[in-house]
């Protein structure tokens, strides 16, 4: 695992975008991983500028996102599928067929999972995984005492995680309480991982990442077993770091 500590959220930012840009370069039929929540959207930012400014094409990139909540569907204005349309599919040239996201209102949650899995495998593996972190450690929705070789599967959300996305919901609105999420093994088979974390709120869980045991309490603690997974992280993030 290497670390990357960057003085600001906005150079965490620029720094995993080049990286992500750099790679669909080097192979324009690249598959990425991508990430929902805050912390990516300054990097996809970067990602739709350097698309309209004909640096990247993602015209044969595909794309598969970590995780769905359970019981909204694509069209929900909550759920990740209108999250990435929003936030970056909808203003790239990217192919809406070859991005995938997990089907939160799937009639078999179960098959889906395993169909998710075996998509990924049949286009070849995912080239380079993005990823958030939570206050908890979790990496997906893979929450603390998730299994370290885990598959896409259906994942009950702790209430730390539910208070901390609530301030997406309205008080009056629905808000899952499960979720389907790759699996740490799953995300561990990506050839590269980058994880982003910006902010005082993820010092703990950064230095439980990279510096605490290799434990199910902390999946993000997983990547240490990572051939090339990067953490980009700004002063605030690192600030727990030894
Ligand atoms: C989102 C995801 C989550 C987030 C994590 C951090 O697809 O998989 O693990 O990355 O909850 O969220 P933010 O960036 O909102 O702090």
């Amino acid at each position: 695992m290497r670390i990357v500590i960057l003085d600001s959220a906005d150079e965490v930012a620029a720094y995993g975008a080049e990286i992500f840009i750099r790679c669909i370069r080097q192979k324009p039929a690249a598959v990425l991983g991508l990430a929902t929540g805050s912390t990516p959207l300054a990097l996809y930012r970067r990602l739709i500028d350097a698309n309209r400014d004909a640096v990247v094409s993602f015209a044969k990139v595909s794309s598969f996102n970590l995780d769905e909540y359970l019981g909204l569907a694509g069209d929900h204005p909550q759920s990740y599928r209108h999250f990435m349309n929003t936030h970056l599919f909808d203003h790239i040239d990217i192919n809406p067929d070859n991005t995938h996201v997990p089907p939160g209102d799937a009639a078999d949650p179960l098959q889906a999972c395993a169909d998710y899995d075996k998509l990924i495998t049949k286009l070849g593996g995912i080239d380079i995984q993005l990823l958030g972190i939570g206050r908890n450690g979790h990496i997906g929705f893979n929450e603390p005492s998730s299994g370290l070789q885990s598959r896409t599967r259906v994942k009950t959300l702790t209430r730390a995680t539910i208070d901390d996305n609530a301030r997406f919901f309205s008080t009056q609105e629905f808000q899952p309480h499960l979720s389907i999420t790759m699996g740490i093994g799953t995300i561990l088979e990506a050839r590269k991982v980058v994880l982003l974390a910006t902010g005082a709120a993820k010092a703990g869980a950064i230095k439980a990442a990279a510096e605490g045991p290799l434990t199910a309490s902390c999946p993000a603690s997983a990547l240490q077993m990572h051939p090339d997974a990067l953490l980009i992280v700004d002063a605030a993030a690192a600030a727990g770091l030894e």
